[in-house]
């Protein structure tokens, strides 16, 4: 079968067609044939050879955490999937007996680690972590919804949004800024965005953005917010000095969630804001597999439309990788295998 590898970690001229075994499942695995795989920024970590978790000596690397498509082979134990199923997996692989598993929620897990390998004709997968895709959902939106929305969703609940809250996402454009910006408008809540994209900003908008701020100066972004008013969540996949900038911005007992670095890894804590604002700050990675079973069924029910800027060829994959370096997308980039 055909897989779209990354084979030099130099960004996306990385990234070739290759041919690889047939997958063979285990007892309790799954085989998908792929219909739908979307990219994620982690995944241009590791074609940037920008990240701890894969280097030269794993090459050729096949990623693609988010896979969607039908069921074609099951193993000898495996109750609930059976082939001809469409389905959605969900890239969380947990260890099921530490202490984190038993007490939940399973994303906490001490060795929690994700699946890699949708990038391919076929994938094999631990099959208890597929879910069933009812008629309404097609296997393309299905692919948006793991990592990027499953991971806003958690965030938005780890910080308690609600009905009239305000909620602040720096970078609003992207997989996750785009899922949280929709997410938080189904909860009622008031969002204010930003973008170095003008463009991109009023497809947002249309999505149910209603706060739009054009600039990447933090200086500008943290008078424009104030303007606007205190947000009672930050939801930050940015890091860096978007970090110290969320911290300022957030409401009196308000939180701030992350579960990113694309701006950076450091930034400063104003000790005294955070005592004397009794503020929070959360870190926060992907979310439950109940979590993606929700959004799968607010995608079902049409209130969840998955923002899908552009579909790839398996061929056209460094394409995608290419369009998210770039920053020329808005919401997700999908490789149809
Ligand atoms: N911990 C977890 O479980 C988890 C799960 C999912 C994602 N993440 C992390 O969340 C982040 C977002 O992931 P994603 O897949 O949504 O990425 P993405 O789609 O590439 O995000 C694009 C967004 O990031 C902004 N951006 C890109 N580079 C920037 C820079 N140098 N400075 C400021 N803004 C920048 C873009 O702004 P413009 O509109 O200005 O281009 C756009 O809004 C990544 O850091 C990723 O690793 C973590
Ligand atoms: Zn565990």
């Amino acid at each position: 079968m055909r897989a779209a590898a990354f084979t030099d970690l130099i960004g996306p001229d990385g990234v070739s067609v290759i041919n690889q075994s047939e997958p063979d499942p285990g007892p309790d695995e799954a085989v998908v044939d792929v219909e739908a795989s979307a990219i994620n920024r982690h995944d241009l970590w590791i074609l940037e050879g920008d990240s701890a978790m894969v280097d030269a000596a794993d090459l050729p690397f096949v990623t693609g955490l988010d896979v969607a498509g039908v069921v074609s082979e099951t193993g000898d134990e495996v109750r609930g999937v059976e082939p001809g199923d469409r389905v959605v997996l969900c890239p969380n692989e947990t260890c099921g007996a530490c202490r984190f598993c038993s007490e939940g929620p399973e994303n906490t897990c001490e060795r929690f680690s994700l699946y890699h390998g949708g990038l391919a004709e076929r994938a094999r997968v631990q099959a208890d972590r597929l879910i069933v895709l009812p008629d309404e959902v097609d296997t393309t939106a299905a692919a948006a919804l793991p990592t990027a929305y499953m991971t806003a969703y958690h965030m938005l609940r780890r910080a308690d949004v609600g009905p009239g809250d305000l909620v602040f996402v720096p970078g609003a454009t992207g997989g996750v800024g785009v899922a949280t910006i929709q997410l938080a408008d189904l909860l009622g809540a008031r969002t204010i965005g930003t973008s170095s994209s003008e463009t991109k900003l009023e497809r947002v908008q249309e999505l149910g953005l209603d706060h739009a701020i054009q600039t990447t100066n933090v200086d500008e972004i943290q008078d424009a917010v104030a303007d606007i008013g205190d947000p009672d969540a930050v939801i930050n996949h940015l890091g860096g000095e978007y970090t110290k900038l969320g911290q300022h911005v957030l409401a009196r007992g308000g939180t701030m969630v992350i579960c990113g670095r694309t701006a950076g890894n450091e930034s400063t804590i104003d000790v005294t804001n955070l005592f004397l604002g009794h503020k929070r700050v959360v870190g926060s990675t992907m979310g439950t597999q109940d979590d993606l079973r929700r959004l799968v069924e607010l995608t079902a029910s049409g209130e969840l439309s998955p923002e899908i800027d552009r579909t790839f060829a398996l061929e056209e994959t460094g394409d995608a990788f290419a369009t998210m370096q770039d920053r020329e997308s808005v919401g997700k980039l999908v490789v149809q295998p």
